[in-house]
């Protein structure tokens, strides 16, 4: 087994009563890994700890560049895309972004500011913000659910073409197991506090849109919805 990019080991999380309860997860390097559950269970707290925002109790090991992509777009308004995407860059790195926004399918909007890209264009560029870095490890929670049912499913689609061209390891917090089994390679279920259960997503990748209408697809999906109980 190769060696693990993210460890958690026996994570607690207490606020107002205990959320993360001896909580042990870990992600190899390479992996894209999904945390689904039912609401309130601890996911973001979850993603929080890994990334360094909140401390917990326990013992966390994760890489020290981290791009992190937030349910609601994170982006400055008051500065264009090209300049929120240079945010956390050194310098003014023109090649870089250059490189970005042909990753992003947003050529020609460099100089556009968010109120004037449609949602799926800003969540794009948060994307982009958060790998502008080359960050070892991707975090995002709930990128996606802002988004109507139709650009939802198009940007799925783009991330999964996208998760083809960067080698990134990833962990994505989603209310949505479609998105988390066309995307992931294994999906983990939290419930009281820790990971409940695992799934190992068998479908070959890069996946279609379409394989989500498949019978396999659909039991996978079933078995995963009726471990959140
Ligand atoms: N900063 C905080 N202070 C106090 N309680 C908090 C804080 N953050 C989260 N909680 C509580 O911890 C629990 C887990 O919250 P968390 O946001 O991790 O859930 P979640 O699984 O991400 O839910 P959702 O799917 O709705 O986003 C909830 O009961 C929440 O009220
Ligand atoms: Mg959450």
């Amino acid at each position: 087994m190769s060696h693990a990019l993210v460890s958690v080991k026996g994570l607690n999380v207490h606020f107002k009563e205990p959320v993360l309860k001896g909580l042990f997860l870990s992600v190899k390097k390479g992996e894209f890994v999904s945390i689904v559950g039912k609401s309130g269970v601890g996911k973001s707290t979850l993603l929080n700890a890994i990334s360094g925002l909140l401390k917990g109790e326990g013992e966390i090991h994760a890489p020290p560049t981290i791009g992190f992509v937030f349910q609601n777009h994170s982006l400055f308004p008051w500065m264009t895309v090209k300049e929120n995407l240079s945010f956390g860059l050194h310098e003014n790195d023109e090649k870089k972004i250059q490189e970005l926004m042909a990753l992003l399918e947003m050529q020609g909007k460099e100089n556009d500011y968010p109120t004037q890209l449609s949602g799926g264009q800003q969540q794009r560029v948060s994307l982009g913000r958060a790998l502008a870095t080359n960050p070892s490890l991707l975090l995002m929670d709930e990128p996606f659910s802002s988004l109507d049912g139709h650009t939802r499913l198009r940007m799925q689609e783009w991330m999964m073409n996208l998760i083809q061209k960067i080698d990134t390891t990833t962990i994505l917090v989603t209310h949505d197991v479609d998105e988390a089994i066309l995307l992931s390679d294994r999906i983990v279920v939290m419930k009281d506090g820790s990971i409940h259960s695992e799934h190992v997503v068998p479908f070959t990748k890069p996946r279609l849109n379409e394989i989500r209408y498949q019978q396999p697809f659909q039991e996978l999906k079933k078995k995963i919805i009726e471990s959140y109980d």
